[in-house]
């Protein structure tokens, strides 16, 4: 059900007030080069895109993934198209690796900075 991926994300936004560390112990740490391996093994980039930009069969999910709670949460029990990943498939510290990838992502340039995209 829908709702309920955007209570979960509602939650975790909550849980993690504006300027603040993520909880410590939330979240296992994450490898982002192991991560950047297993998007591919794993096949995210076949519906996100390489860098999680999105693509025709999937959203945009980085360079600001969800936090981490909500984003287990919907990889292992997605409520769309999106096929579920358990953790015989992909486990919760392969999980934090594909996070800490997305989120080592470079974020993309200010929309101000773009003259095109400003006259
Ligand atoms: C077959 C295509 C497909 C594959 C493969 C796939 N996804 Fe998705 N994913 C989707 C679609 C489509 C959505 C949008 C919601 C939905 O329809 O389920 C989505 C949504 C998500 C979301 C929620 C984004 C949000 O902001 O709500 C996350 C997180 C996510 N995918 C992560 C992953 C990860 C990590 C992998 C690899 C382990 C993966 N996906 C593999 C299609 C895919």
């Amino acid at each position: 059900m829908r709702f309920s991926i955007l209570f979960a994300m509602a939650s975790a936004l909550l849980a993690q007030a504006p300027g603040s560390a993520p909880k410590a112990g939330a979240a296992p740490s994450g490898n982002a080069q192991n991560g950047k391996k297993l998007f591919v093994r794993d096949g995210c980039y076949q519906c996100h895109g390489l860098q999680g930009q999105g693509g025709a069969a999937g959203p945009r999910i980085g360079p600001r993934p969800i936090a981490f709670a909500a984003f287990t949460m919907y990889v292992r029990q997605p409520s769309g198209q999106m096929p579920p990943y358990t953790s015989k498939v992909v486990s919760d510290q392969e999980l934090a690796d594909i996070h800490a990838f997305l989120a080592s992502l470079p974020q993309p340039p200010p929309v101000k900075s773009i003259p095109a995209l400003n006259q």
